[in-house]
């Protein structure tokens, strides 16, 4: 395994297949009450956060602390970070105190000069670009309900955002079928569809048409229109993105055992009807537990060496 996830494109499909499997295990183990094994006890995962967040946090938190460690929630405003101490410096003195540590930031780049200088583990917990933990417990979350990612088209409906780039990503390290739905101007980041079309095992398709996109569709995925940071947005966005809601009626175009999937926060009756949310095809209270069950492979892995 490798010492950082900064993006999906760290990981191998073996990678993330062990990973998928690891957490059905200890998911299985936490609901047996079986999990009686505290194999980081004694480690401490910091959480660097510069947005909010539930789940992630929580998620982090709680694997943290059943794999028998401890989460410290470590907030920028509040440390030097705020007074512009370097990244290297701060990277080097929190890999003397920590044993991983976990960002939710803005930027990629900053986020991979902490990869840089950290002598410890770093998970992206959400950057502008990519939430490959989030995409992975979605992943999980797929495998559980469909038996396996393999053989199926997964769609993408509206921003082409974070968690697009993160589909993009898997779709080209794992080869399922991707298709996506964006309207022209919020198409995903051209570098990184560039680069997983480029990529051998990579069934990308990027189109304006959502009807298009979710045609016989296994698994329809959407997110919020306007991402944190661009809230001021949301209105002039609203407009353009309509037409990729994810309703009833484009579910009519979708195959007849389509699962929805939404990393939440969700806007109910903006990307998705609360209709959807709430019907039979919605496994998002499951995805969303399936974080935690992730993370705590993920720690397992990159902190139990
Ligand atoms: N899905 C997700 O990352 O949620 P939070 O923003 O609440 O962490
Ligand atoms: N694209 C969303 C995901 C939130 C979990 C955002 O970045 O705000």
């Amino acid at each position: 395994m490798i010492k950082d996830i900064l993006s999906i494109l760290d990981l191998t499909r073996e990678d993330m297949d062990r990973l998928i499997e690891r957490a059905i295990e200890l998911k299985k183990n936490q609901k047996a009450g079986t999990s009686m094994k505290k194999p980081l006890e004694g480690k401490t995962l910091g959480l660097l956060f510069d947005k909010h967040s539930t789940r992630t946090r929580l998620s982090f938190e709680a694997a943290m602390v059943q794999l028998g460690g401890v989460p410290v929630y470590i907030s920028s405003a509040t440390t030097q970070i705020a007074r512009n101490e370097p990244v290297r410096d701060t990277a080097r003195v929190i890999s003397r105190y920590l044993d991983a540590l976990a960002i939710r930031t803005y930027s990629q780049e900053l986020l991979e000069q902490y990869g840089a200088h950290a002598d410890i583990p770093v998970i992206n917990a959400l950057t502008d670009l990519y939430h490959p933990c989030q995409v992975l417990s979605d992943l999980m979350t797929i495998v559980e309900n469909k038996g396996s990612y393999d053989g199926l088209t997964v769609a993408w409906l509206g921003d082409g955002n974070n968690m697009a780039h993160s589909w993009i990503n898997a779709a080209s390290v794992a080869g399922f079928k991707l298709m996506l739905a964006c309207p022209e101007p919020y198409f995903p980041d051209k570098a990184v569809l560039d680069k997983a079309v480029n990529m051998t095992s990579s069934d990308i398709t990027l189109l304006t048409d959502p009807v298009k996109a979710v045609t016989g569709a296994d698994v329809i995925n959407t997110d919020v229109w306007a991402s944190m940071g661009k809230d001021d947005e949301l209105e002039e966005r609203k407009k353009v993105f309509a037409p990729y809601q994810v309703n009833a009626d484009l579910l009519n175009h979708a195959d007849e055992n389509a699962i929805v999937l939404h990393c939440l926060p969700a806007h109910r009756d903006e990307e998705i009807t609360d209709e959807v949310l709430e019907g039979f095809r919605s496994v998002v209270w499951e995805q969303a537990e399936n974080k935690m069950h992730m993370h705590k492979a993920i720690l397992e892995a990159l902190m139990g060496r």
